[in-house]
């Protein structure tokens, strides 16, 4: 086994410290944030950080880098306070991936991709046509984690979209026949296949 300690770990070159922090809590969730700002300019970037944080209330929250740069995600955020959130598929990847690519805030990911935009119902953030689990959230608070200067949002699902099939009997989403990828590291894109489902577990007699 290789072994890294603390002191190890803080003398890593810097691109090789990033990818193994990054990597090494697991496989994390694929998402494309859609924000709109006061102009009617839309923005789409690539977040690996959505968390559920809670299903009554129905909560979200996500890490975003801290300001040192612009942010145009966090902006139209401030600005019209909703945003959608779309799951990634595996016909989508390498779209999403380069929305992570440093737009100026007057030039949309979605004209730089075959990602399309779509205003559905009243929502005033653009949804990615090609997902197939949407969902719209509203900004609610945010926290400055002090360690880092990184910002926690924390947002409330206000409505949700679920492409036939996916939703199961229970409220269960079966997330790999919807073709929905994980993110292994910062640039590495995963297929899932689900091994079993379990019942609710309770201790042992
Ligand atoms: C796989 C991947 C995951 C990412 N996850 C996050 C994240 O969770 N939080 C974040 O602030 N930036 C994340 N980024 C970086 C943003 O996508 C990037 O900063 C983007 O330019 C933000 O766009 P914006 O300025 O339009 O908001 C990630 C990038 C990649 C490639």
């Amino acid at each position: 086994m290789v072994y890294f300690n603390k002191k190890s770990i803080d003398k890593l070159e810097k691109i090789y410290r990033l990818n193994l922090i990054n990597s090494c809590t697991g496989f994390k969730s694929a998402n494309l944030i859609g924000s709109i700002d006061k102009d009617g300019n839309n923005n789409l970037a690539i977040f690996s950080s959505v968390t559920h944080l809670g299903s009554d209330p129905s909560l979200i929250c996500f890490i975003l880098r801290p300001k040192t740069e612009f942010r145009n995600t966090y902006d139209n955020i401030l600005e019209s306070r909703f945003f959608t959130i779309n799951h990634i598929n595996k016909d989508d990847i390498k779209d999403a991936h380069h929305t992570s690519a440093k737009y100026p805030k007057n030039i949309s990911e979605f004209d730089k991709t075959n990602l399309e935009a779509v205003f559905l119902n009243e929502f005033i953030a653009p949804y990615v046509r090609s997902s197939k689990i949407k969902l719209g959230c509203k900004y609610l608070n945010e926290y400055t984690i002090k360690e880092n200067s990184t910002i926690l949002i924390v947002a409330s699902i206000e409505e949700i979209y679920i492409e036939n099939n996916i939703l199961k009997d229970d409220g269960w989403l079966r997330l790999d026949e919807g073709g929905t990828v994980a993110i292994n590291g910062l640039d590495g894109y995963v297929q899932t296949e689900l091994i079993e489902r379990f019942d609710y577990a309770r201790p042992k007699k």
